[in-house]
């Protein structure tokens, strides 16, 4: 659509019930989950298995389409885990799957599509699950470009990004920018610049609620419920 013409009360309305339905459908599937965890689409967010653990401000954005899927294989008696740090995006499509263990850290982002398997899941030869099994790790403040594919055993350093469509089956360092398939350096970033992170959008003492009200309050500013119906009914060019 052109123009968002949902009225602000109802985005708000809309938003406390996404977020009711995650805390009584959602959080008892997760073993820990952390403060202000935010989720958009809940009910397409699918948890399996056990040692899902998120520590605070987790935001996922889940659609229809591309829901976010995290899987912890019951292989060996779930002996696989799932990490997720503080302040970190999940966005739609993102699927995870581990037998081993993946671990993420603080302010990471995760794009669309985004896969990440600590296992192959079948062997060259015997085709059986898991196949070979080697524990992920994103360190602090990575940022996973869309569509990519991270394989078992990938350590990412501190800061880094990883370019669109990249499949990641090596350890990509600290500071550095890696793309294609399989991954390699591209770039580098400076370790020592003042990075703006996810953690920002939290500091002050400012509850994040409010930053959201006042960006949909702008957005949606001069909205009402016959605005928005006759949008729905007899879309134009001209409002
Ligand atoms: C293809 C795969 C099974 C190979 O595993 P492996 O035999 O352990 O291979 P390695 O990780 O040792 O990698 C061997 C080489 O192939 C490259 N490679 C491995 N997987 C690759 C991939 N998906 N794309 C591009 N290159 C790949 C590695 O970079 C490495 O290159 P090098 O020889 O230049 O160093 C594995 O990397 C993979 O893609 N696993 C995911 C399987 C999957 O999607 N399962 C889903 C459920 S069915």
């Amino acid at each position: 659509v052109r123009r968002d013409h949902h009225p602000f009360w109802a985005e708000r309305a809309l938003d406390e019930l996404n977020q009711a339905w995650a805390r009584h459908f959602l959080f008892p599937q997760f073993d820990t989950i952390g403060a202000g965890a935010r989720f958009l689409g809940p009910n397409f967010v699918e948890i399996q298995g056990p040692n899902v653990r998120v520590a605070d401000h987790l935001h996922v954005f889940a659609t229809r389409q591309n829901p976010v899927s995290i899987c912890v294989d019951p292989y060996d008696g779930g002996v696989g885990h799932v990490n997720i740090g503080s302040y970190c995006v999940l966005s739609p499509g993102v699927r995870m799957r581990s037998a081993i263990g993946i671990d993420i850290g603080d302010n990471c982002m995760l794009a669309e599509g985004t896969y990440v398997t600590d296992a192959d899941w079948h062997d060259a030869y015997h085709r059986i699950y898991p196949g070979k099994r080697k524990p992920i790790r994103l360190r602090d403040n990575v940022w996973i470009g869309d569509g990519v594919t991270i394989c078992k055993g990938v350590t990412i350093g501190e800061n880094s990004i990883i370019g669109a469509c990249s499949v990641v089956t090596k350890d990509i360092p600290d500071n550095t920018i890696a793309a294609g398939n399989p991954a390699k350096p591209v770039g580098e970033l400076d370790g020592d610049a003042a990075f703006s992170k996810r953690e920002h959008l939290f500091a002050g003492g400012r509850p994040y609620q409010e930053y959201k009200d006042e960006y949909d309050r702008g957005r949606l500013q001069g909205n009402t419920l016959l605005g928005w119906a006759r949008s729905r009914l007899w879309p134009t060019r001209k409002l």
